[in-house]
């Protein structure tokens, strides 16, 4: 399937997002010996002071639709002072069309935090069952609703040491909720070469976003791209109240500008996979329910459906993701 190779700079980062071609003769997107895919910030190049540090954004060219699931393992986050990852969705019009912040951290933060963001008005009504607690509540501000992980090893180093972990987002008329499980309590379910994934197995997500009578989701959601990137600084990791609360000296000097090693030595995914379900043909599609059906909840607005059984779409062609080319690497990401 296609990416979509985001080139220039969108996010007032001090990265240069590079093509196809320079990733992969650079070296910056490729399939280990694992079989994962390595997708990362340049850590070979002297940058001298005043340039930009090659890096790398994709983008699915696939929209997926209200009623899927999309997942994503990974074994490495790219951390460090002023690296800022990211895994998220958008619709095919930015800002307009809805943005969920699924993976996102920044410098030497040790919990993911995840986010919605509309351009309309939306305030985010916390269900009793999520398990992590909400920061900011209003959707249409700049930092967005947001989620900060409570289960342990979510982000950076600590991450790693436990050997990754999965997150599950569910993107569904009646709301939107993520999932997360540190390596060791990762749902059997999910084991290689599984083609359905069951939902009731799952607990209550960490973050959780039901349709409610602050906020109409449908309205400011379209279907949605995957994204995954690699920032330095910019309008979060390099703000310098922010920055300076974590690491030394200035965003872009202390760290873009000089050698890239050992400064990013950490600053890559490595990711098993990610894939995304859809609600299997033979079961009903959720009727869509409005702000009034919602409001007349007995649970103040809660209105999650039942549990549904999703089947992956397709089978990946297989061997193709331990190969090692560009496109294996697509397929290793994005198996549909
Ligand atoms: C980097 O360049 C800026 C702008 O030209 C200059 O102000 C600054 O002193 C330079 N810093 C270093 C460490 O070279
Ligand atoms: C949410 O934030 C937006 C943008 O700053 C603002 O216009 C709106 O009034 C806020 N809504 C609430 C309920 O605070
Ligand atoms: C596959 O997933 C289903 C649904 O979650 C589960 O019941 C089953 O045990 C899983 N199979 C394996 C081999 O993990
Ligand atoms: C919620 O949004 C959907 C999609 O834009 C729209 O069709 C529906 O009328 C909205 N419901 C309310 C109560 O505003
Ligand atoms: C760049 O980082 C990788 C780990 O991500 C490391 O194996 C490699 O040695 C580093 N490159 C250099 C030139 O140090």
């Amino acid at each position: 399937m296609g990416l979509l190779w985001v080139l220039g700079n969108l996010t007032l980062s001090n990265v240069t997002w590079v093509d196809e071609a320079t990733a992969t003769s650079q070296q910056l997107a490729y399939i280990n010996d694992a079989g994962n895919a390595i997708i990362k910030v340049d850590n070979t190049t002297t940058v001298a002071n005043g340039s930009m540090r090659n890096s790398i954004r994709i983008t699915t060219q696939d929209l997926y639709d209200y009623g899927s699931i999309w997942v994503m393992d990974a074994v490495h986050l790219p951390y460090g002072c002023s690296v800022w990852p990211a895994f998220w969705a958008k619709g095919p019009l930015w800002p307009n069309d809805g943005e969920i912040d699924i993976v996102e951290g920044i410098n030497l933060m040790n919990q993911n935090q995840m986010a919605l963001h509309t351009l309309g008005e939306c305030v985010h009504q916390t269900p009793p069952d999520q398990k992590s607690p909400s920061g900011n509540l209003n959707c249409s501000t700049g930092t967005g609703c947001t989620v900060r992980e409570s289960s342990p090893n979510s982000f950076g180093a600590g991450f790693a040491a436990a050997g990754g972990g999965v997150w599950a987002t569910q993107f569904d008329i009646s709301g939107i909720y993520i999932w997360f499980w540190s390596r060791p309590d990762v749902p059997s379910s999910f084991s290689v070469g599984n083609t359905s994934i069951d939902i009731s197995q799952w607990g209550p997500p960490s973050a959780s976003y039901p349709v409610t009578s602050q906020c109409n989701l449908t309205q400011f959601f379209t279907s949605q791209q995957l994204v995954i990137d690699i920032a330095l600084c910019g309008d979060w990791a390099g703000v310098p109240s922010i920055y300076s609360s974590s690491c030394k000296g200035t965003c872009y000097l202390s760290n873009v500008v000089g050698p890239g090693s050992p400064t990013y030595d950490d600053a890559y995914f490595e990711i098993k996979y990610v894939r995304t379900y859809t609600v299997s043909a033979g079961l009903p599609i959720p009727p869509i329910r409005h702000l009034g059906q919602c409001g007349d909840d007995a649970h103040a607005g809660y209105c999650r459906p039942g549990h549904e059984v999703v089947r992956r779409r397709r089978e990946p062609p297989r061997g193709h993701h331990r190969a090692s080319s560009l496109a294996a690497l697509v397929w290793a990401l994005w198996w549909w």
